[in-house]
C-alpha cells in the first residue's frame, strides 16, 4: 500500500502533458495518485494516458454522461468520496481559471467541487501566459489562496509556448513533487517556546516629502523565514520594511519604513525574543534633517549630506545576552571572508552570506543560494533552492546550535 493518497487535478493548459511526469514522480515517492481532469485539460491530454500511468480510473466530469468511456468515472457524490480519501490535493497546471474558481468558491466541475469538499493541504502549481499571471485579478486570487494557507509553487521564468518571455512556466516537476510531500509531512515543532524576531525587506530613508533612498530587497527571504518559524511552532514577530508580499498567516507583523523605526521596533521587542534574525536590507545612510518642503530643481549640482543610520545588528550584538543572533551579508566579492568579519564584529552566531552578483538568486528572485558562516568555524553551503527551502535549512542549523548550547550548560 502506498504511504500517501494524492489527488492530482489537471487543468487545461499547454503544460497539462507535464502532469503525466508529475504523476510518475509522485508514485516514485510512494504516493497513490487519483487524477481529476477538467474538460479543458482533456483537449490537451487523453485521460487514458493518466489511467495507464496511475493504474486508476481518471475522473473527468461531474455528472455521468451517458456512454461514459471505461477510463472515466463520475457520479453526483463522487467528489465527496475523492475529497475524503485524499491526503493532499495538488493541481498542476493550475490555470488562471481554476485559481479564480478556487479563490471564489465556484463549483461547476469535478475539480472545483472536490476542492470545496476537501479539508487537507492544497498545493497549486500555476502555469499560464505572463500577462495572465501578472494580471491584478490573478494576483489577487493568489493572495486569497495563500492567505487560506495553500502552497503556491511559483512558476518559473523563461520562454513560454505563447512566444512571450517571463513568469508563467510550470515549476520543475521535482519541485512540485517535493512541495506535495512537504505539505503532507507536518513541520517539526522544534521551535516551540521560542520567540523569533525577524526583520525583512528594505528601509526607505526620505530625502524630502516626495523622495527617498532605499536598497533592493523584495522581503521574500525574511518572509519565508517567518513562515517556516511559525510552522515549526515559534511565536514570530516580523518587523518589515515596505514590501509587496503578504505576511505569512499567524505572524505578528510590525510595519516600519525607516532604519530608525526598524531599530526602535527591534530594540523594543528584544527583551521578549530568544532568537533574532536580521534579514532586512537596511539603508546604511540617511538624511538626518529631512526638509519639510519638496527640494526644487534649482541648482546644477546637488550634494546630499548623509549620516549613518543606526547599525541595528551591531546594537543587537551588544545586547544579545544568551539570545541567538543571525545576521545576513549581501556581498558581491570575498563572500566568506567578509561574512566572517561581520560575524566577529557584530557578535553574531550565524551569518547567512549570499552573493548578490549571481543571476537567478538573491534580490527579488524566488530562489537563493547561501553559505552559513558559523561561530564554530564551519561554513555550510546551501545549494540553490526556493527561499522556503533555504529558510528551512537555516532553521535546521539554528535548532542544532540551540541544542548544542543547551547541552553545554
Ligand atoms: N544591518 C543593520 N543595520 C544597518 C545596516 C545593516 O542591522 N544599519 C544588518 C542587516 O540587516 C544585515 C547585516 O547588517 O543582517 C549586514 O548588512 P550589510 O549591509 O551587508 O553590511 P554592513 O554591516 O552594512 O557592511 P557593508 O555594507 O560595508 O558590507
Amino acid at each position: 500500500m502506498p504511504a500517501h493518497r494524492v489527488t492530482l487535478g489537471v487543468a487545461g493548459g499547454i503544460a497539462a502533458y507535464k502532469a503525466a511526469e508529475l504523476a510518475r514522480a509522485l508514485m516514485e515517492r510512494d504516493c497513490a495518485v487519483q487524477v481529476v481532469m477538467t474538460r479543458a485539460a482533456e483537449e490537451f491530454v487523453r485521460p487514458l494516458t493518466f489511467a495507464a500511468l496511475t493504474g486508476n480510473k481518471v475522473i473527468t466530469n461531474l455528472f455521468a454522461a451517458t456512454g461514459a468511456s471505461e477510463d472515466t468515472l463520475s457520479s453526483a457524490i463522487e467528489h465527496i468520496r475523492v475529497a475524503q480519501e485524499s491526503d493532499v490535493l495538488v493541481v498542476a497546471p493550475a490555470t488562471t481559471d481554476i485559481l479564480a474558481k478556487f479563490a471564489h468558491g465556484l463549483a461547476d466541475d469535478f475539480l472545483s467541487t472536490t476542492y470545496l469538499a476537501f479539508t487537507g493541504p492544497v498545493v497549486l502549481a500555476p502555469a499560464m501566459n505572463t500577462n495572465m499571471w501578472n494580471h491584478p485579478a490573478t494576483q489577487a486570487n493568489l493572495r486569497t489562496l495563500r492567505e487560506r494557507g495553500h502552497v503556491i509553487v511559483e512558476p518559473g521564468s523563461g520562454p513560454l509556448a505563447c512566444g512571450m518571455v517571463g513568469p508563467g512556466r510550470l515549476a520543475e516537476i521535482d519541485v512540485i513533487a517535493n512541495a506535495v510531500l512537504a505539505a503532507l509531512m507536518p513541520a517539526p515543532r522544534d521551535l516551540q517556546g521560542e520567540t523569533i524576531l525577524i526583520t525583512a525587506g528594505p528601509t526607505q530613508e526620505p530625502l524630502d516629502p516626495v523622495r527617498y533612498i532605499t536598497n533592493r530587497s523584495s522581503g521574500k527571504m525574511g518572509y519565508a523565514l517567518a513562515a517556516d518559524a511559525h510552522a515549526r511552532g515559534a511565536r514570530v514577530i516580523l518587523v518589515s520594511g515596505p514590501v509587496n508580499i503578504p505576511a505569512p498567516s499567524g505572524v505578528e507583523l510590525i510595519s516600519v519604513r525607516t532604519a530608525v523605526e526598524m531599530r526602535d521596533a527591534v530594540i523594543g521587542h528584544l527583551p521578549e525574543s530568544t532568537i533574532i534574525i536580521k534579514s532586512a536590507a537596511v539603508a546604511d545612510y540617511h538624511r538626518a534633517d529631512v526638509p519639510q518642503q519638496k527640494v526644487k530643481k534649482s541648482a546644477s549640482h546637488l550634494t546630499l549630506d548623509l549620516e549613518p543610520t543606526p547599525d541595528i545588528l551591531a546594537e543587537c550584538g551588544r545586547q544579545k545576552g544568551d539570545r541567538l543572533l543571525v545576521g545576513f551579508a549581501a556581498e558581491t566579492e570575498n563572500l566568506i571572508e567578509f561574512a566572517r568579519r561581520k560575524l566577529e564584529s557584530k557578535n553574531c552566531d550565524i551569518v547567512v552570506a549570499n552573493n548578490v552578483a549571481t543571476v537567478g538568486t538573491g534580490f527579488d528572485a524566488n530562489d537563493n543560494e547561501v553559505t552559513l558562516v558559523l561561530r564554530s568555524g564551519e561554513n555550510i553551503h546551501v545549494a540553490k533552492a526556493p527561499k522556503s527551502e533555504i529558510a528551512h535549512r537555516i532553521f535546521d542549523q539554528i535548532v542544532r546550535l540551540r541544542l548544542a548550547l543547551h547541552s553545554a550548560r
